[in-house]
């Protein structure tokens, strides 16, 4: 063996060791790989503190720029420098609240906080209220002053000079909504210049004192705590990260009235309702909610440990307000505590409401107080109100929201053939393939094992003519190899997050030592962007997309397997300070590259581990690494809700389980829940046996397949679903009560799920189950979705429960668009006839829209798209068009008619139905609600209407 032979074999033996390592370390969750609160500095030091009157006030409150603007000074100390503090009101009740550091302070602060860019959407900007005149007053039952800012007609916002905080208001009730110090825990560490250890002394006052010096706290422990502060550094396990500027968090109360409940903050394995944290009645050491992006490894099914994403915005919902929610703009590690009621019993401080109210606290480690008060009142104001600060979901192509296929990994050309010619022997539809990282030569991304795949652009082509998609595997981890020529280039342009001595960071990921583009950049996402198109990816084509990975970042050797927050970016911005949003920069300038290799004109479609507040713009996201466990099915869902909630709406869990080997009961549950997911996947570890549909005997195949067709027929309903979050933020998959706002029954609700408006969706989530309680809200009655069979609103159904399927019904009163013909692929689905599904409600009228467009393109945004609303009532359907109809917009069309429509409920039982524009009559007849499999035989059915689905026509019963 020559010396070239020897260094490869020995690297290759060091790989193999080090994922046999990380292998090891995936199968059960480590727990002590990752910090809790108590070993968190800044999480300790601020659950340590009391609540009390705040020391704080509000001085030099005057307007500038169309906002308020104030400094918030420490009426105990005048040595504390003041911070800066603007407030401003943006149209339809949304404040916004900053607070800083003052620049103009002497000596001024040694440099400038991390803001994080490129999240609130530039149109928001637009949305700002100018405010004329400063309102300053003294409120009813208060000793001073407070400023006034109008939100809206219903809602002000009220900054308390003394002591300072801020809350939203009902004003016809003077009831408070939201607000913000209210239990004097606001606190605010300064940045400082590192100085000689002697001089470090007279600094210890120069921080953490925006707190109320009154609080009765364990003395000798906030020592301890700011001894360790001194350090400079912080230490976990065998790391340590210097900390150049000092201790810098921030944190503050924020309380919710009217609340029964708050929900969101993603992304964690937990119930839907966030449960308390902290309080009488609960354990001392439980933890806070975690919100740093991290490679968590078998996460467990109940934990508030954080996991890949971070979506610092919580919505609180309850009966006597209704819904408002709350927003940190902040990329730092936080921690959000859930407190139980009389967690403040022994402050002193009684605040005024006669309604319920639930406390959290918000700590973040760096950054600046850049936050959104969004005042609903109703669940769906709430999330227009926050995409219109974050944006809306993009539009994906339609083929996105159909099935894929994935796992790690499809060995190769052969197999990728046979899994595709499989899904046609069984006759079942599906998209997109996926390849894992196998598929590049040595984790080399934008490469190919050319063993293993000699001609990629002949696979994806022959996938293509059926319709169908691929997507390949892109980690931000890039080889430090000096042969691979993305490594030569981002290192010769200086594209790299720097380590803290200014080197280029070095940790190890998949293909062994790594380096990490920094996207923060808008150069370097521009020259990512630009490594997708045809001529820099060899051996991609049209109709190839891209999966973004461990963009936490995943760093096997870092602390806690990420970056290490002294790790340096773009413009000196600490990790510490942008660590939640790395992902979301990368997944973003991965979105710019697609949608620049097809110059502007193809939808991208990029799936993200990783994501932040405003992912939602760049593509779909996965809950990652799950378990082949039914705990894991049952827990996929309220994942799913908080990050609809949080305006992630296009998401999903490994259908299967990523880990293990699921029986094939639990398999079919799955797929028949993943129907419903917006994101449709099935994925699994390599360790695992292969778990292809077919795979499992004739019964089990059949019932995957039924399945998946289940969301083959309803892609109008969800394409039509997923425009809808695209204009307004509504999320495809959303909890009861956003469509039954008052109904204290669904709050807690996390096992049902609403698809859209009209579809009621109950996982089974335990292994052979025979009965099911399911609540059907409102006051209107369900159809089963399969058989028509009809329920009652208002009450819990003891339903018996089969194999075949889960509990799913329409709801009386909505009309759902369907395709019922089965194909390959959605894409050979495009020119299919629709069958309109009309459930009646107790006045005998529906309602229901279709939106369809080319699929791909973005030319629906010039208007080429098809809307029409369907009004059912007075024995007439009714078709109208939604488009807007002015000769400048561009124009779709599709010559797809109606073939058949099915009335359930009718009470009449009607023989014939007259269609106005044609003048003809066609018949009326029984038919199954369902053609596949005869189910539900004996609706109402009126067969080929023959109606365009794009033209206005009116079909009468007669
Ligand atoms: C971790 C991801 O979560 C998983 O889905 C993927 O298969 C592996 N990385 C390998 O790429």
């Amino acid at each position: 063996m020559n010396p070239p032979q020897m260094k490869n074999l020995t690297l290759l033996l060091l790989l193999l060791l080090l994922f046999s390592l990380h292998l090891t370390s995936v199968l059960s969750w480590k727990k002590d790989e990752f910090r809790n609160c108590n070993q968190t500095p800044f999480c300790k030091r601020a659950r340590s503190r009391k609540p009390a009157p705040s020391s704080l006030i509000a001085t030099h409150v005057s307007l500038s720029d169309g906002e308020l603007v104030a400094k918030i000074t420490n009426r105990r100390d005048d040595q504390i420098k003041p911070l800066i503090l603007s407030l401003s009101a943006y149209q339809d009740g949304i404040l916004r609240l900053k607070i800083d550091e003052d620049p103009s302070s002497i000596p001024p602060p040694p440099k400038k906080r991390f803001e994080v860019p490129d999240v609130v959407v530039p149109e928001f900007a637009s949305k700002k209220l100018w405010l004329q005149k400063l309102d300053t007053k003294t409120l009813d039952g208060d000793s001073s002053p407070s400023s006034i800012v109008y939100l809206n007609e219903e809602y002000d916002a009220v900054l308390r000079h003394e002591p300072f905080e801020i809350y939203v208001r009902d004003k016809s009730s003077g009831k408070r909504v939201i607000s913000l110090n209210s239990h004097g825990l606001f606190d605010f560490e300064q940045l400082k210049h590192k100085k000689p250890k002697s001089d470090q002394e007279e600094e210890k006052h120069d921080h953490d004192q925006y707190q109320d010096d009154d609080q009765d706290h364990d003395q000798e422990q906030v020592k301890e705590e700011k001894d360790e502060d001194e350090d400079w550094a912080e230490r976990f396990r065998s790391h340590t990260d210097s900390r150049p500027y000092g201790p810098q968090s921030i944190s503050f109360d924020v309380s919710f009235y009217g609340a029964d409940f708050v929900y969101g903050i993603p992304e964690r394995a937990t119930s839907f309702a966030l449960k308390p944290t902290r309080g009488p009645g609960l354990e001392d050491h439980s933890e806070p909610y975690r919100l740093f992006n991290l490679d968590v490894f078998e996460y467990v099914h109940d934990a508030p440990f954080g996991l890949y994403g971070s979506i610092p915005f919580m919505i609180s919902h309850g009966k006597s307000h209704g819904t408002s929610g709350f927003f940190w703009l902040n990329a730092a590690e936080m921690q959000i505590d859930v407190l139980t009621a009389g967690w403040d019993a022994d402050s002193g401080i009684s605040l005024p409401s006669d309604r319920s109210r639930i406390d959290t606290l918000w700590m973040s480690e760096a950054g600046i107080v850049d936050a959104f008060f969004f005042v609903g009142p109703k669940p769906k104001d709430v999330v227009r109100q926050y995409t219109s600060v974050t944006g809306t979901p993009a539009m994906p192509q339609l083929f996105a929201t159909a099935y894929h296929q994935c796992r790690w990994n499809y060995r190769d050309e052969e197999d990728v053939e046979n899994v595709d010619a499989k899904f046609d022997e069984n006759n079942i539809p599906y998209d997109v393939l996926w390849l894992d990282i196998e598929h590049t030569d040595g984790k080399r991304y934008f490469t190919w094992d050319r063993a293993m795949f000699p001609h990629p652009e002949e696979m994806q082509n022959k996938l293509a003519a059926k319709g169908r998609h691929m997507v390949t595997i892109v980690d931000p981890h890039t080889k430090r190899d000096d042969g691979y020529f993305l490594h030569k280039e981002a290192t010769q342009k200086g594209y790299y997050v720097k380590d803290a001595n200014g080197n280029d960071f070095d940790g190890w990921c998949w293909p062994g030592s790594s380096s990490y583009p920094d996207t923060l950049n808008p150069e370097i996402r521009s020259w990512w962007a630009d490594r997708f198109s045809y001529e820099n990816y060899v051996g991609s084509t049209p109709s190839l997309y891209i999966w973004n990975d461990m963009n936490e970042p995943s760093v096997f050797n870092g602390p806690e397997l990420t970056m290490p927050r002294d790790a340096l970016h773009y413009g000196g911005v600490e990790h510490r300070e942008l660590h939640n949003v790395y992902g979301y920069y990368f997944h973003m300038a991965t979105a710019d590259g697609l949608q620049k290799r097809g110059n502007g004109k193809d939808r991208p479609f990029v799936l993200s581990r990783a994501i932040f507040a405003g992912s939602q713009r760049h593509g779909a996201i996965w809950t990652g690494d799950n378990t082949a466990e039914w705990e894991h099915l049952r827990v996929s869902v309220p994942m799913i809700l908080s990050l609809g909630l949080t305006g992630i709406s296009f998401s999903g869990a490994d259908v299967g389980g990523f880990f293990g080997n699921p029986e094939p009961e639990l398999l079919v549950r799955w797929y028949q829940v993943g129907a419903f997911y917006p994101f449709f996947r099935a994925h699994a570890h390599h360790d695992t046996k292969r778990r292809e549909p077919w795979l499992f005997g004739e019964r089990n195949t059949e019932l995957i397949r039924d399945a998946i067709h289940v969301r083959y027929m309803l892609l109008p309903y969800f394409y039509t679903l997923f425009r809808e979050a695209n204009t307004s933020g509504v999320p495809v998959v959303r909890p009861l009560w956003m469509e039954f706002p008052s109904e204290e029954a669904t709050f807690n609700n996390d096992e049902a799920f609403m698809v859209g408006n009209s579809i009621l969706v109950q996982g089974i989530y335990t292994e052979r189950v025979k009965h099911a309680s399911v609540y059907l809200p409102g006051k209107q009655s369900w159809y089963d979705l399969r058989t028509g069979t009809t329920y009652k609103g208002g009450m819990t159904h003891k339903l018996d429960i089969s194999e075949d399927s889960i509990p799913a019904f329409q709801r009386a009163g909505t009309i759902i668009p369907r395709k019922d013909r089965f194909r390959r692929s959605s894409t050979q689905m495009v020119n299919d006839p629709y069958t309109l599904v009309i459930a009646l409600n107790s006045s005998q009228a529906a309602e229901g829209e279709l939106y369809v467009d080319d699929g791909k393109s973005f030319d629906f945004k010039n208007g080429a798209y098809i809307h029409r609303r369907f009004v059912f009532a007075d024995g007439k359907l009714t078709s109208v068009n939604l488009a807007p109809t002015s000769p400048g917009n561009s124009r779709f069309s599709t010559s797809s008619v109606v073939e058949r429509i099915i009335l359930l409920g009718n009470a009449s039982g009607p023989k014939r139905a007259h269609i106005e524009s044609t003048n003809l009559n066609v018949d009326i007849e029984l038919g199954p609600l369902w053609l596949q499999r005869g189910r539900g035989s004996g609706v109402v059915t009126i067969r080929k209407p023959g109606v365009r689905i794009a033209d206005d026509w009116t079909i009468k019963i007669l």
